[in-house]
C-alpha cells in the first residue's frame, strides 16, 4: 500500500518514514529539502534496508503535485509534514508562514478531497496557547496563540474539519504533537536544527558539546514546584507510532471522520528535572543559569491521552531516559 509522506526527511518524516518501511508500505517522500538533505534517505535505508520513493517538489508548486498525484494513482492515504515550524521566526516572516502552511495545506487538500485519500496532519499542543487546566484534553477551547505558527496550526485544523464536513468520503485526523523530543536508536536519524536551536533539548546537547556556553533557563519563579516550566516530553518514535496507528485506523474506517488527538506521555516534566535526567544518564554535566522568562512561553502544558488510547489504542512506551539517551548519541554522532 502506497503513501505519501509530505516533509518525509525532516526530523519526524523520517522516523515516520522507516516505521512505514519497516510495516512494508511502499512510501512516497516529498520533501523540498529546505530544512533536511537528502543524506536522511541513507540513514533511512541503514535502518530499514529499504528505501523510499523521493520526489524534490515544494508542496506550494501547485501544478507540480498535481503531476505527482497523476503519476501516483495507488496513493492510499497522505502523512502531511511539510511546513516551516519556528514559533520565533514565523514573528519575523509570517506571510512566509502562512503561505507555506496554509497555501501549501490547501493545495494538497485540493488534491485529495475529492479522491478519498484520508490525511493526517501534523498540528501541535500550541493550538491550546495557555490553557486553564491541566492535563489538556482534546475538548479544550481554542486560545489565542502565541504565534503566526500557532495561528497557522488552527487555521489548518479548522480548514480539514471543514473540508471533512465537505466532502463526505473524505477523513482526517490532526495529530497534536506536544514536545517531540530524541532520535532514532541506532543515531542513524535524528533531529538536524538549522542555525541555533531555539528548542531546550537540541539546545541542550549543543551545550554539552560546546557549541554554547551556557544553557539559559527561562524563567525560574513560575508557579511549579521548582520554579521552571513544566512541558510532555515525547520520544520521537512513540510519536512515529503514534502516525502508523492512526493511518491503521483511519484507513480501517468505512465512515468519514475527522478526529483530534493529543499525542504526549501524559506527564509533565520540568526543565530543571529534563536538566537533572539528561545528567543522570549521560554522567555528562550540563552548563545551566537561571534566565528571565522567554516571551509568549505557557507555565506549564502536559496532554490528556485518554482519547488516543481509547480510540486508537495507542500509548507512548519511551522514557524520557531514553529519549534523552538517543538525543545525545545523535548529537555525537553529527
Ligand atoms: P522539519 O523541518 O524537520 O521537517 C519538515 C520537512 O518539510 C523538512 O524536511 C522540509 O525540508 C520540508 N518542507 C518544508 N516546507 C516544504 C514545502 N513547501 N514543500 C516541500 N517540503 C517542505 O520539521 P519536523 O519537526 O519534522 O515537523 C514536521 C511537522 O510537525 C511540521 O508541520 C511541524 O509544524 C509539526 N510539528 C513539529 C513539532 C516539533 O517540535 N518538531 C511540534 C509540533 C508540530
Ligand atoms: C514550542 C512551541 C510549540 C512547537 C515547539 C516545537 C509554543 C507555545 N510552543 O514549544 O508549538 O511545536 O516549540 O517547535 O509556541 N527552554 C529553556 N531554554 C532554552 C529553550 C527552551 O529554558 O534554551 C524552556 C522553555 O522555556 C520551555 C521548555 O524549555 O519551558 C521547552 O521549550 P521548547 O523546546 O522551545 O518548546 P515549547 O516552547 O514548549
Amino acid at each position: 500500500m502506497k503513501i505519501l509522506v509530505t516533509g518525509g526527511l525532516g526530523y519526524i518524516g523520517s522516523h515516520v518514514t522507516t516505521l512505514l518501511l519497516d510495516k512494508d508500505f511502499e512510501v512516497l517522500c516529498l520533501d523540498n529539502l529546505e530544512n533536511s538533505s537528502e543524506s536522511v534517505l541513507d540513514g533511512i535505508n541503514k535502518i530499514t534496508g529499504k528505501s523510499p520513493i523521493f520526489e524534490n517538489i515544494d508542496i506550494r508548486d501547485k501544478s507540480s503535485l498535481r503531476i505527482l498525484l497523476d503519476e501516483h494513482v495507488d496513493i492510499k492515504g497522505v502523512i502531511h509534514f511539510a511546513a516551516y515550524k519556528a514559533v520565533e521566526e514565523s514573528h519575523k516572516i509570517p506571510l512566509d508562514y502562512y503561505q507555506n502552511n496554509v497555501v501549501g495545506l490547501l493545495n494538497l487538500l485540493e488534491l485529495i478531497s475529492t479522491k478519498r485519500i484520508p490525511l493526517i496532519f501534523s498540528s501541535s499542543c500550541t493550538v491550546y496557547g495557555q490553557a486553564k487546566k491541566l492535563p489538556i484534553k482534546e475538548s479544550t477551547p481554542y486560545q489565542p496563540p502565541t504565534s503566526p505558527y500557532g495561528y497557522t496550526k488552527q487555521v489548518g485544523e479548522q480548514i480539514i474539519k471543514h473540508t471533512c464536513k465537505a466532502y463526505p468520503n473524505f477523513s482526517a485526523i490532526s495529530l497534536r504533537y506536544f514536545n517531540p523530543i530524541g532520535a532514532h536508536p541506532t543515531s542513524k536519524i535524528g533531529e538536524n536544527p538549522r542555525g541555533v536551536p531555539q528548542n531546550l533539548v537540541p539546545f541542550l546537547t549543543q551545550t554539552v558539546m560546546g557549541k554554547h556556553s551556557v544553557l539559559k533557563v527561562f524563567g525560574s519563579n513560575y508557579n511549579t514546584p521548582d520554579g521552571t516550566c513544566i512541558r510532555d516530553y515525547i520520544h520521537v518514535m512513540d510519536l512515529a507510532q503514534a502516525h502508523i496507528d492512526s493511518l491503521d485506523f483511519l484507513i480501517s474506517n468505512e465512515k468519514s471522520i475527522y478526529e483530534t488527538f493529543n499525542v504526549g506521555t501524559g506527564s509533565g516534566v520540568s526543565v530543571l528535572e529534563l536538566i537533572k535526567t539528561f545528567e543522570k544518564v549521560t554522567g555528562e554535566e550540563v552548563p545551566f543559569e537561571y534566565n528571565e522568562p522567554r516571551t509568549g512561553d505557557t507555565e506549564a502544558a502536559f496532554a490528556d491521552i485518554k482519547k488516543i488510547e481509547k480510540k486508537i489504542g495507542w500509548k507512548s512506551k519511551y522514557s524520557l531516559e531514553e529519549a534523552l539517551k538517543n538525543a545525545w548519541e545523535w548529537e555525537k554522532n553529527q
